[in-house]
């Protein structure tokens, strides 16, 4: 074939692939265009007018309005569950899995999926009109194993928060290496509910995860954090029962942490039982503290489980997975209640012996991470 009509021919092919690309960003552009969009809340009791475009959970935070969620919008959470009566369009794909029937009768949407397109109608419970955002110092940070960090956090002067032991904060990142953008996740408050100028979190290192990696090499004492909250339903209930039985493996310790305070502090007259599960001595952390409320509370025993110990550990406590204490030390669930925080599949396994012991969906309570 002759050079030239090859050149000719690439040549055309190149300018029609830009007016191609063209066309389409201009075509995107006008399309993507949603223009200013109202959002209708709880019966016209707030109504925002906000720019179309963007998912109904940032909007809803640009005006303050802080929905719960852990993933960060990327729908495996389920946490941010919005009713929204007008202008979702179809339930998608994505938010399927955690959608039941009985939610898609009430119109429940995940807000980190439903983009602003249109006006929309939704219904926001009210407890949520009282999570706000913080900007705090980071005044501590500690190593307390080998891959969780404390982080005390200070608010500003004059601030002050109100949550129930057991909740959880969101932690805001800032742009770090190769992360461009900010993300957002969960993390149980460890500190006291009746302390009100600072929040402790205890943050697991996840391998290539984007928050805890930001956390754990980019974070220093001094900095500014931006958190968001209180959120989530895992709090005492704890009316006419006489035992709390507290699982807990790693960073889950967080939240129980809180909650046996809590009890202490109001006096209550629980008796708490307080399972941890770890693999290895250098995975027990607040061993002393724990020690010390034992001492000092009758009311409360701390049972630390090693799976795996190490020789050298010279473990003389509770040896084997964490089920294996609760099948042995747990007779019935009469005048109990248990409350798990950990991973899914220790989770699972203590909440099956639990359910055989007869504990009920209405005596288990738990976060699972
Ligand atoms: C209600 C709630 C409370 C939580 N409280 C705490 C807490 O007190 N302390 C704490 O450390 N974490 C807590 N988490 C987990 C936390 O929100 C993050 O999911 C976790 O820190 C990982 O974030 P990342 O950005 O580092 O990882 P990502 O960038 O989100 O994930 C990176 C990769 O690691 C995987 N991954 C994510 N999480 C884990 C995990 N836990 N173990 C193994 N692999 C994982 C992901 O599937 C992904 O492939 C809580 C979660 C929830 C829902
Ligand atoms: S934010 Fe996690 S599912 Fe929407």
């Amino acid at each position: 074939m002759d050079f030239g009509v090859i050149i000719k021919a690439v040549i055309s092919l190149a300018l029609i692939s830009g007016a191609l690309s063209v066309i389409i960003s201009i075509s995107e552009s006008v399309l993507n265009n949603y223009g200013t969009c109202e959002l209708d809340i709880n019966n016209g009791s707030k109504v925002l007018s906000v720019k179309g475009g963007s998912s109904l959970l940032s909007s809803l935070a640009n005006e303050r309005i802080f929905i719960p969620s852990a993933c960060g919008g990327k729908a495996t959470c389920g946490l941010c569950k919005v009713a929204v009566l007008e202008g979702a369009g179809p339930l998608l794909l994505t938010e399927e899995p955690y959608i039941t029937q009985e939610e898609r009768a009430q119109h429940m949407r995940l807000s980190c999926q439903v983009k602003v397109k249109t006006n929309m109608k939704l219904l926001i419970p009210d407890e949520l009109f009282n999570i706000k955002e913080y900007i705090c110092e980071l005044v501590g940070m500690d190593d307390m194993t080998y891959d969780i960090k404390r982080l005390r956090m200070k608010l500003p002067l004059g601030e002050e928060i109100h949550f129930k032991a057991g909740q959880f904060m969101q932690f805001y990142t800032k742009p770090y290496g190769k992360v461009k953008e900010e993300v957002f996740r969960a993390y149980s408050i460890s500190s006291k509910a009746s302390e009100h100028d600072h929040l402790e979190l205890l943050i697991r290192l996840v391998p290539e995860g984007i928050c805890t990696t930001y956390v754990h090499t980019a974070l220093k004492v001094g900095d500014k954090v931006r958190l968001s909250g209180p959120y989530g339903d895992f709090y005492l209930r704890g009316e006419g029962c006489d035992e709390l039985i507290m699982i807990a493996g790693g960073s889950g310790l967080a939240p129980i942490r809180s909650l046996v305070y809590d009890v202490i502090e109001k006096g209550l007259p629980h008796k708490m039982r307080f399972f941890f599960g770890a693999n290895t001595l250098r995975d027990l952390y607040y061993m002393d503290e724990f020690a010390q409320i034992e001492k000092d509370y009758p009311q409360f025993t701390f049972i630390p489980c090693l799976a795996r110990p190490e020789p050298e550990d010279n473990w003389q406590g509770q040896t084997g997975f964490v089920t294996v204490a609760l099948e042995e030390q747990v007779d019935n669930a009469e005048k109990k209640e248990a409350y798990l925080c950990g991973s899914p599949g220790m989770l699972n396994a203590c909440i099956t012996i639990l359910k055989n012991k007869g504990f009920t969906d209405d005596t288990i309570f738990f976060d699972k991470f």
